[in-house]
């Protein structure tokens, strides 16, 4: 049975650090209230020449380097992001070209916070199918542009950064104990869109928007999302929580983190916590979470990793992995 292996895994992140103390000089807010509401303490913010694609391409670079391969071993690129360079053509193919990669195919693919996974789950689709036999999926963002800078419930919560894995295909016995991608579960219910959304876009104002989100509304729904798609993940592969040897969620808030950690009996030592350092980085946080942890040697070969993400749409899913 073919597998998706992790090979290679990368992250980049701006130049810039902005904490908490800088953001009071910028809207009325605290250091404390961000701490405790979020568990945020500082965020990246994208200077002058960094991009999307600009830190996807040296997120790509570390994975290639740390998997011993070069763009021609790639037959596929995909970009989760929210924020790309251009409305087109998309940012995976301003990667493939930065990457100096002139054969395959590249393609973006939207889907908010959960871009990760979505992304992480249309490679698994293509490299089981046989259609590609190694992808470079990267999430990347620089939500720093889409915010509005005067709205403090939400200017305080977003950073910028671009992570990176090379997934490959290689043979497994069909159990759990494969390495690689064993389930992924992908939802969406569109019924959400207007609690968190950009008041703009190409076919509607022609102007790029700002983000807008009922936080509370959202807070509300993201825990219920995320054991729901945490226990597909489980089911699906005769696991449960005690198997695992680290969750890696979404980083939006330390309070979703822990809550989700706490009905699904995950103790908080299994989980990894990002969000002090990155803010919330939308399809960027999962991969530049999965480079921390397993460059710091927490994720070791052979362990099984859940990945977890809920957002804008709402989007949300799950994909469980043995590194
Ligand atoms: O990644 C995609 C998914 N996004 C999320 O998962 C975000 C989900 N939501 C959240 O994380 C939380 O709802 C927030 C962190 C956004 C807000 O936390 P909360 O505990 O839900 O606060 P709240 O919205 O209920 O606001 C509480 C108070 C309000 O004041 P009043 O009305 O009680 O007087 C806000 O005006 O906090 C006020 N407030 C702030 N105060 C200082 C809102 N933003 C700020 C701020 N600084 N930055």
């Amino acid at each position: 049975m073919i597998r998706s292996v992790v090979c290679g895994f990368g992250a980049s992140l701006p130049k810039r650090v902005m904490t908490n103390s800088e953001m009071e000089t910028k809207v009325d807010t605290s250091d404390e209230w961000i701490v405790q509401r979020t568990g945020i303490r500082q965020r990246y913010i994208a200077g002058e020449g960094e991009t999307t694609a600009s830190l996807g391409e040296a997120a790509a670079r570390v994975a290639l380097q740390r998997a011993g391969l070069t763009p021609a071993d790639l037959d596929l690129i995909i970009v989760g992001t929210s924020t790309p360079d251009n409305t087109f053509p998309a940012t995976a193919v301003n990667i493939q070209n930065r990457l100096g990669m002139h054969h395959g195919a590249a393609f973006d693919l939207q889907a908010v916070c959960s871009g990760f996974i979505y992304a992480m789950t249309t490679a698994d689709v293509y490299i089981r199918g046989g259609l590609a036999k190694r992808v470079l999926v990267i999430g990347a963002e620089t939500f720093s542009r889409i915010l509005d800078w005067s709205d403090r419930t939400t200017c305080v919560l977003f950073g910028d950064g671009a992570g990176a894995v090379i997934l490959e295909a290689q043979e497994g016995e069909g159990t759990n104990q494969d390495r690689g991608i064993l389930t992924t579960h992908l939802r969406s219910d569109g019924a959400h869109r207007e609690k968190l959304y950009v008041d703009g876009g190409p076919s509607t104002t022609g102007t790029v928007g700002q983000l807008r989100m009922e936080g509370r509304e959202v807070f509300k729904h993201a825990v219920g999302m995320i054991t729901d798609v945490i226990e597909a993940a489980f089911s699906a592969t005769g696991t449960s929580a005690e198997d695992l040897d680290w969750l890696v969620p979404h980083q939006a808030n330390r309070r979703i983190i822990e809550g989700s950690a706490r009905k699904l009996g995950i103790p908080m030592e299994k989980v990894v916590v990002t969000v002090d350092l990155h803010g919330n980085t939308s399809a960027a946080s999962i991969p530049l979470a999965l480079d921390t942890a397993a460059a710091d040697g927490r994720i070791k070969k052979g362990d099984l990793v859940l990945l977890e993400a809920m957002g804008g749409g709402f989007t949300w899913g799950s994909v469980l992995l043995r590194w």
